[in-house]
């Protein structure tokens, strides 16, 4: 039963990472902000599912794939504020990162995955929030 309410949240999980995209136009920062990043969001749900005893690489993967598609997106986006050279630099940085989850979740490599989380999260968030977030 847990199990599969786990897996239908997932399945609405990733169908809302890709609506916007399926419409054939880029999703904006906030959207983009909402599906990743803001709770409910699939970067806590893959830090969990990552830190879990028995890791479903299934879930991860499909999880790695929808990010992929949003993080590319982002870069397609002109930042709210600041500077263009560092929006491109902090966006290209953020897509590699979440190309390097995927392959690490392809590879059922958890330190791999593990160690390409960390960096998706904490300073990362705080220095793009600081150069191109509205305060
Ligand atoms: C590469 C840049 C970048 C990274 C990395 C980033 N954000 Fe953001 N985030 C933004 C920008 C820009 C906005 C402001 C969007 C706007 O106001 O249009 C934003 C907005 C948000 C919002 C508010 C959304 C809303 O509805 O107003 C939340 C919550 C958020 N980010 C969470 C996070 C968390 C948590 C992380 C890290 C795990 C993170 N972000 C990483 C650029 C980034």
């Amino acid at each position: 039963m847990r199990r599969t309410t786990r897996g239908l949240a997932l399945v609405a999980l990733v169908a809302l990472a890709g609506t916007a995209l399926a419409q054939d136009k880029v999703p904006t920062v906030k959207e983009i902000m909402a599906r990743l990043n803001k709770p409910g969001g699939l970067y806590p749900a893959m830090s969990k599912a990552l830190k879990s005893d028995s890791v479903d690489w299934d879930d991860i993967r499909l999880q790695a794939k929808a990010f992929v598609k949003m993080a590319d997106a982002l870069g397609k986006n002109a930042p709210p504020v600041g500077e263009t050279a560092s929006w491109a630099k902090l966006t290209k940085a953020y897509a590699e990162n979440a190309r390097a989850l995927e392959d690490a979740a392809g590879k059922k490599d958890r330190a791999g995955a593990s160690a390409a989380r960390a960096r998706l999260g904490g300073e990362s968030c705080k220095s793009c929030h600081a150069a191109h977030k509205k305060q």
